[in-house]
């Protein structure tokens, strides 16, 4: 398994990758030379102090910030070479997000706001819907689906964000600190079902971190320094795989 596991080819690769915000005297360097291979069927953490960069490389990673320099390439895609237009397409289809603020839309329910990446894909909002309202069942939220969220608790919201980021069956799956605002039983309840979906579906989730009750669940760990990683440990699977709540 571990040596099938070191042969495959990474999902995500990324080689040389620099970030400079800014111009002149205002320029930040956020990332400085960034090597990294990301691999589906694993929950892959990144860690490091605030400020080392984690945001932003996940920002490159998943599309959505172009790099100053270096080469990423994701499901065959250079995503350095595409167009804006490209890259949204490319966001659209392959990569589900979720972030520290669920950036739910206030007067959509549940079930309307985790559908939304379903419509604008160009399915009718009653089928959208229903694949929504079904994922959300799965996680244990099937008597909240037609709920606003201001209505639902920290938990919840972060499980509608997350189904939102789920419903279209993305390869890549990026998360920026999906734990911090909910208890420690919920944390777990969401790293279960995110690695979960990484092994049955083969997916890549990566997850930035600062929780440290969540590390246990990682298959690699990439820690980050300053711009760089500094050091990637890949653990072996070791075979009871956790239950799942997604079908
Ligand atoms: N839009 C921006 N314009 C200018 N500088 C930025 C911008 N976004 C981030 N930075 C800077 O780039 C560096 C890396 O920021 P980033 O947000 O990636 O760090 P982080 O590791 O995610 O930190 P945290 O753990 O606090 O979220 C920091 O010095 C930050 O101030
Ligand atoms: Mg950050």
């Amino acid at each position: 398994m571990w040596m099938a596991m070191l042969g495959e080819n990474p999902l995500v690769t990324c080689h040389g990758v620099v970030k400079i915000y800014g111009s002149g005297n205002s320029q930040v360097h956020a990332l400085r030379g960034v090597e990294l291979d990301v691999y589906a069927g694993e929950l892959t953490m990144l860690v490091g102090p605030s400020g080392c960069g984690k945001t932003t490389l996940l920002s490159v990673l998943a599309g959505i910030l172009r790099p100053t320099s270096g080469r990423i390439v994701a499901l065959g895609a250079d995503l350095t070479e595409l167009s804006s237009w490209r890259r949204t397409l490319f966001r659209r289809d392959n990569v589900g997000f979720v972030f520290q603020q669920f950036n739910l839309l206030p007067a959509l329910t549940a079930a309307e706001n985790a559908a939304v990446p379903r419509v604008i894909q160009g399915w009718s909002k009653r089928r959208a819907l229903a694949a929504a309202s079904e994922l959300l069942a799965k996680m244990g939220m099937a008597d909240r689906v037609n709920s606003l969220p201001g209505n639902l608790s920290g938990g919840q919201q972060q499980r509608v964000a997350i189904a939102r980021a789920l419903i279209h069956h993305p390869h890549l799956l990026v998360c920026d600190e999906p734990t911090s605002s909910v208890d420690a039983k919920t944390g777990h309840t969401i790293l279960e079902l995110l690695r979960g979906i990484a092994i049955e579906f083969d997916r890549a989730v990566i997850i930035v971190t600062h929780d440290n009750r969540i590390f246990e669940f990682a298959d690699t760990m990439a820690r980050m320094d300053d711009g760089r990683i500094v050091s990637v440990e890949r653990s072996q699977r070791t075979g009871d795989r956790p239950a799942t709540l997604v079908g």
